[in-house]
């Protein structure tokens, strides 16, 4: 947490803060500072924020077919159609809390996990207090539509000290997948205030200790406010369409890899290699994979020499937009995972960014500097859909 703190102030917060001035005739003037009550209202002023965010994005339309092509994303013409499944589970939404010094329905997160039933049809809400939860965590397919809540003034943190070599209940290594302290397999999960912990370090050059501390495996996944600590593989983000928003991701190898089609807005990105490391890996491995990870308004920074990324699959995706970026990255930028052939097949670029370790893109003649056009579509929302199905972002 203290680390978050080095965020900076984004345009965001502007915006949120705006949005509760304008709002603030409505439900938190009763709050009187208790916990849940400050946490009802966080929901809140999340909700609205995103509300607005939605009205000034559907006002404003911006890309044209050929850049959600390019993005090898076709435009649907049902874009300011919500998702009806979601609508519906969020008119039903349920709350459950969850504390540790058991004033509350469940005292571990595992335990309210268990009491949803299989097809859930409603957001249901955990309020996670405050508290240090040592736990193993993997939410089936079958319960979608899981809100992890914690408390923005003193978040829950989720740790564990698993990894790829940790030998599982069968007797064999649980391999990467499965070493996550917190695995998500279902559509439509969000995480807000959590800090999500793989405590076990990577020393260089060691095998098997990929060590997971979030795998996002689900569709439609939103994370507001959270930290991932870990050092190898911190952040599986595996597959499908995800927003990950004033993110912490801290890491030394890979800390942020997978095939998602992730958009990473206003997150802080924290290397903390010893010696030369690569931030992502991305894993597109064909043309047909719609598949990438844009980062935009971030910042990037740390310790060690970094790459930004390598490229796990042929068809590796990656742009960076007007993000800060420190002196920790090299002067080359990204790495071909000593395959030339993936130079002539991956997608890496930079759109205006800052600092001293911005435009190393430039610098290799297989990573470039994007046109105004080429960023459009990596730039919004759109990206990832996200008018559709970002949760909060339904009219009310
Ligand atoms: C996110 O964190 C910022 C800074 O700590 C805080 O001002 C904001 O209220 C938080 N947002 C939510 C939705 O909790
Ligand atoms: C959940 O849905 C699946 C697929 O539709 C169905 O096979 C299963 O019986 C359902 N389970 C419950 C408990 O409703
Ligand atoms: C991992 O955490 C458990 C408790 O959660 C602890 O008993 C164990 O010693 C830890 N293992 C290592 C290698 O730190
Ligand atoms: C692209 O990759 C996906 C996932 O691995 C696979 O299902 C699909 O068949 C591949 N398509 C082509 C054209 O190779
Ligand atoms: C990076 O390149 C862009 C466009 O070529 C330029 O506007 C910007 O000033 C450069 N930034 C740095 C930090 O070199």
């Amino acid at each position: 947490m203290a680390a978050f703190s080095k965020t900076p102030i984004h345009i965001s917060i502007f915006l949120l803060s705006l949005c509760i001035l304008s709002l603030s005739s409505l439900s938190w003037s009763s709050s009187t500072g208790s916990n849940l009550e400050r946490q009802n209202d966080d929901y809140e002023k999340w909700v609205s924020w995103n509300v607005e965010n939605h009205k000034k994005k559907t006002r404003t339309t911006w890309e044209t077919n050929q850049g959600m092509v390019t993005a090898g994303h076709r435009k649907r013409s049902s874009r300011s159609l919500v998702d009806s499944k979601l609508r519906k589970a969020e008119l039903r939404r349920v709350r459950m809390c969850v504390s540790q010094d058991g004033n509350c329905d469940f005292t571990s997160i595992r335990e309210a996990i268990d009491a949803i039933p299989l097809n859930n049809t409603k957001r249901v809400i955990l309020d996670i207090k405050p508290g240090l939860y040592r736990e193993k965590i993997v939410v089936p397919l079958a319960k979608p539509f899981i809100t992890f809540m914690g408390d923005s003034q003193n978040p829950p943190t989720i740790t564990g000290n698993d990894t790829a070599s940790t030998i599982g209940d069968d007797g064999r290594a649980l391999t990467t997948f499965h070493s996550a302290t917190v695995a998500i397999n279902s559509d439509y999960f969000v995480a807000m205030n959590v800090i999500f912990e793989n405590t076990v370090p990577h020393v260089t050059g060691t095998l098997g200790e990929q060590a997971v501390a979030l795998r996002i495996s689900g569709n439609k996944a939103a994370f507001y406010n959270c930290t991932f600590y870990g050092y190898q593989d911190t952040l599986y983000d595996h597959k499908g369409l995800h927003y990950f928003k004033n993110c912490f991701i801290q890491g030394s190898v890979d800390f942020i890899f997978g095939y998602g089609r992730s958009l990473y807005e206003t997150c802080y990105l924290n290397s903390i290699a010893t010696k030369v490391a690569s931030m992502t890996a991305q894993k597109r491995t064909n043309t047909s994979l719609s598949s990438g990870f844009s980062f935009k308004d971030s910042t990037v920074t740390g310790s060690g020499l970094l790459y930004l990324g390598r490229a796990w699959g042929d068809r590796s995706r990656v742009i960076f937009s007007y993000t800060f970026m420190d002196k920790v990255v090299l002067s080359q930028g990204w790495n071909d995972w000593g395959d030339q052939n993936r130079e002539r097949s991956v997608y890496y670029g930079e759109y205006k960014c800052s600092g001293p370790g911005a435009n190393a893109t430039g610098r290799v003649q297989w990573a470039r500097l994007l046109s105004d056009h080429e960023a459009k579509p990596f730039i919004r929302t759109h990206y990832i859909d996200g008018d559709a199905w970002i949760p909060s972002q339904l009219p009310q």
